[in-house]
Order: C-alpha cells, then sequence, then structure tokens
C-alpha cells in the first residue's frame, strides 16, 4: 500500500523508467499490468490492445492472483483471444470514449449504461470480479491504444474494496506512460521484422544463385537455432551452465542467416561449377580437336599429291600414308573422349594424370603454320584437379566468401546486443584443432556460438541434394560424418552429441 500521494509519485515515476526500458512488446505489456496491479492493489487486472483498422480489440495479458493459486487452471483461462470494438463492452467503450471508469461492482451497472458486463470468465472460473477500474491508454497524439483494466482493488486484510477516485488520475498518467512506451516497443519489433525480412530474402536469393545451395542458410539457421535452445535445456555436461537469453538467441539467428551472405563476393561459374571444364570450354576443345582432325586430313592428302606427282601412283605408299592418318584420327578422338570422360568425373587417377600430360605435351600445325599444343595451360590446370573440379584458385575464391561476409556483417550497425553477429558469422568455417579458415583459430578462440553453426553448417551441406563436388548423403551416414569429425578434433563432440541425441536434424522450420 502507498501511504501518500507523494510516494505515490515516486512509485509513478519508478515504474515509468522500468517500462521505457523494457523493448520487448510481450514482456512490457506483462510489466504493465503488474506494476499498475501493484499501485492499486488489484487481485486482478488485463490489458487490450486497439486495432481501430479491424474495429477489434485484442485481449493480451491477464494476471489475477487469486486464480493463479488454483491447481486446477486450464492453460486457456488466459489465452488471448479478440472481441469487437464496440460501446457494448466495457473495454470497448473505454477504448472508443477514451473515458475512465471506475466501477464499484459490474454486478451492479447503472441500467442506463451502454456497456455490460460479461459474466462468463467469472462463471468459467468460478471468480467473482467486483469493482473494475478502466482507464485508456492514450498515446503522445491523444490516441487511444489500448485499454488497462484492474480488478478487484483490495484493502490491507484483502477484502474487495473500491478503486479510490484520487488514484483515477495516477492510473491515467501511468496509461500513458505504458502506451509510449508499447509505441515504442510496436515499433522496434516492425523494424526488426523488416530487418529481418530483409536479410532473409537477400541471403535466400544468394543462395539460390546455385541450386546446390538454395536453402542453405534457412537450413542452417534452423539447425542452429534448435541446437542452442537444446544448450539451454541440458542440465549435465560441460554445457550445463550456458543459457542464451533472447537477445543472446536473436543474435545468434542473425549470424545463422548471414553466415554465408559472403558468397555474393563469390562468381557464379565458381560456386555452381559442375564439371573441370564449363559447358563453352568443353565446345572450344571439341571445336580445336576437330580441327586438328581436319589439318591431319589436309597434310595426309598433300602427302599423297606430292608422292603421286613425284613417283606416279604409288599404291603402297598411300596406303601407308592412309594408315597413318588413320591412326592419328583415332588418337585424336580417343584423346577427346578421355578428356570428356574425366571432365565431370570426381577423383582424377594417377594413371589418368600421365595420360592428360602427355596429351597437354602433343602439338599440332595450325593452318598459319603455327605449333600449337592440343590443350591450353588453362584447360590442363582444370583438367588436373586430382579431386573434385576446383582449381586453387578457385578453392580459394569460394574460401574467400567468410572474408566478405566479415567484410559486409562488420558495415551492418548492429546494436549493443547485436555486436557479435560478425565474429559468430566470419568464424563458421574455423575448425577446434585449427585445420579451418579463414584464421586457423583454435578451440580456445572458438565461441560455443561459432562452435553451432559449423555443426549445422555441416550437417546441412552434408544432406543437401547433389552438388558439384559431392552427392547428397542421407541423415544417417551425415550424423557419422559429423562424430567422426569430433572424434579427430574438428568438431565440438558435445555439441555433436546433442544434436544427434536430441535428435536436432529433425528440427522443423519456426521450432
Ligand atoms: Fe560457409
Ligand atoms: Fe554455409
Amino acid at each position: 500500500m502507498y501511504r501518500d500521494i507523494r510516494e505515490r509519485l515516486e512509485a509513478l515515476n519508478k515504474i515509468g523508467i522500468a517500462l521505457s526500458s523494457e523493448t520487448n512488446l510481450s514482456l512490457l505489456l506483462e510489466l504493465i499490468v503488474k506494476e499498475a496491479r501493484n499501485f492499486t492493489n488489484a487481485d486482478a487486472g488485463s490489458l487490450y490492445l486497439a486495432d481501430p483498422d479491424k474495429d477489434s480489440l485484442h485481449f493480451e495479458v491477464a494476471q489475477n492472483d487469486t486464480l493463479k493459486k488454483r491447481t486446477d487452471l486450464k492453460p486457456e483461462t488466459f489465452r488471448p483471444y479478440t472481441l469487437p470494438l464496440t460501446k457494448k463492452s466495457i473495454a470497448g467503450y473505454v477504448a472508443i470514449t477514451g473515458q475512465t471508469l471506475n466501477i464499484p461492482d459490474v454486478y451492479n451497472l447503472p441500467p442506463e449504461a451502454d456497456f455490460e458486463f460479461n459474466r462468463d470468465f467469472d462463471k468459467r472460473n468460478k471468480y467473482r470480479t467486483k469493482s473494475m477500474l478502466n482507464v485508456a491508454m492514450k498515446d503522445t497524439e491523444g490516441k487511444i491504444i489500448g485499454v488497462l483494466q484492474l480488478i478487484n482493488s483490495t484493502d490491507a486484510q484483502g477484502e474487495v474494496i473500491s478503486f479510490h477516485p484520487n488514484i483515477e488520475s495516477l492510473v491515467s498518467s501511468l496509461a500513458s506512460q505504458a502506451a509510449v512506451a508499447i509505441k515504442n516497443a510496436q515499433l522496434i519489433k516492425q523494424i526488426k521484422a523488416v530487418f529481418e525480412a530483409l536479410i532473409q530474402y537477400s541471403v535466400s536469393a544468394i543462395d539460390a544463385r546455385s541450386p546446390f545451395t538454395a536453402g542453405h542458410s534457412k537450413g542452417v539457421a534452423r539447425y542452429t537455432m534448435a541446437l542452442a535452445r537444446a544448450i539451454n535445456d541440458t542440465h549435465e555436461g560441460p554445457y550445463a551452465d550456458v543459457f542464451f537469453g533472447p537477445a543472446q538467441l536473436e543474435e545468434l539467428n542473425y549470424a545463422a542467416w548471414l553466415h554465408d551472405i559472403g558468397k555474393i563476393g563469390v562468381r557464379e561459374g565458381v560456386l555452381d561449377k559442375r564439371s573441370r571444364l564449363s559447358d563453352a570450354e568443353m565446345e572450344a576443345l571439341s571445336n580445336r580437336f576437330e580441327n586438328i582432325k581436319a589439318l591431319a586430313i589436309t597434310v595426309t592428302q598433300k602427302q599423297e599429291m606430292a608422292s603421286f606427282q613425284g613417283k606416279g601412283e604409288n599404291r603402297e605408299e598411300i596406303r601407308e600414308l592412309d594408315r597413318e592418318l588413320q591412326n592419328r584420327i583415332s588418337h585424336i578422338e580417343e584423346d577427346l573422349a578421355f578428356i570428356k570422360g574425366i571432365n565431370r568425373g570426381y577423383f582424377l587417377s594417377e594413371s589418368d594424370l600421365n595420360r592428360l600430360e602427355g596429351i597437354h605435351r602433343k602439338k599440332y600445325v595450325d593452318a598459319k603454320g603455327q605449333e600449337r599444343n592440343y590443350l591450353t595451360d588453362a584447360e590442363f590446370e582444370n583438367l588436373s584437379v586430382t579431386k573434385g573440379n576446383l582449381t586453387k584458385d578457385e578453392i580459394e575464391e569460394i574460401r574467400s566468401h567468410v572474408i566478405h561476409t566479415q567484410n559486409i556483417v562488420d558495415k551492418v550497425p548492429f546494436t549493443e546486443d547485436l555486436k557479435k553477429v560478425p565474429l559468430f558469422a566470419a568464424g563458421h568455417h574455423e575448425l577446434l584443432n585449427g585445420s579451418g579458415y579463414p584464421k586457423h583459430v583454435k578451440a580456445g578462440d572458438i565461441p560455443i556460438q561459432t562452435r553451432i553453426m559449423t555443426v549445422a553448417d555441416i550437417y546441412e551441406a552434408l544432406i543437401a541434394k547433389d552438388r558439384p563436388y559431392k552427392k547428397s548423403i542421407d541423415p544417417v551416414k551425415s550424423l557419422a560424418i559429423l562424430k567422426e569429425e569430433a572424434n579427430n578434433g574438428r568438431l565440438d563432440s558435445e555439441l555433436v552429441r546433442i544434436f544427434i541425441e536430441k535428435r536436432i536434424y529433425e528440427a522443423k522450420e519456426g521450432s
């Protein structure tokens, strides 16, 4: 109980400060009802937010000390619901007129009242609502954004009494402060929603540059968040004491969504490389080989003509020249078929590499009499990769995406709560034993948030549909690979354990 007006003003002040520092809308609404109830010694209280566009009023928060003590309370008792914005209900009347309604007993409303009290809640929960103070929550422009409803003021003995008229203006002030805080929180919520949508849209578009990575970041964010929440629920092992609060979860979610945004700086042809040579490069190579064949035919024809002109018809010599030509042509065709064969292969054996080197050394004389190689150096470099289809430079280019991620995310003016997003995002390819990239840092320098993302990232990439450099791997095998990576000291074994045991790999969207 507050003894005098000065004490109440001080309390009001404190509440105002508390309200203005809470930016999470649902927590704020709870806080408003709680503080207003304390302020008026009310047994119960509710808060409604107005949606004039839809002519509706949303019942958002309800607190009730008497009912809270009951053990048989059904979960749906305080579930949010929507009611039409009309003068028929008490809250609706206040939301439309802005009048404060201080009612000594809602079961005894004056007959001329426009509104009526709905007794359903009382009947369902065996509760008796008696005194009620309803105050409109007005923003700085005087617009009514909701209604604060306080129920059953109690005296020192716990008896229900009427709300004292003197307190009406103080509760009104509190409601106005609450209105401003709600507006701020709503604004922050909207800005966040826009920011989030923008990130998700752009990242999804970047992922979709290659059909092999479409949906990747979304999947990584899903596993990351599910794993982080599972750690919150873990009360044993090395992470028993780790708990991510709402702001930390938000920070991690942004990091997971943004981790591969740097792929925007990697050329599409590299990201999406399906073979050692592109179709266009292969066509150029095939045309050259056809040309080499045509040149060989021309040369032989000339030799046959020279032979004929010199010695007259010499069937044996011409037959020999024809044989040589056939030989050359079949070699050229075999070489081309060989190249086409290795172009889409994943591994290149040593004997294949030797053969390729042999072809690279072969030369022919073009129509202008210039000696040329069968293969250009660039073609040889691309074809001679022994594993996968990316050259060293291309691997470097793909790996550079983490540097681009860091540079891009560093430029986002994140708030204090989110300031570690760049750190978490840019470290997702670091491995505990230092064999990762780009900084090759070791376990002690890799935060748990980054480790979580790395597990999520690898798993998503493993089960993703076929990529140019790897076939899709089924979940059982993918989990076995995660375990192996943990055993080899590359991934965090506790995180992998939780990922598998808590079935994080089954995480559905929005979970
Ligand atoms: Fe990555
Ligand atoms: Fe990734």
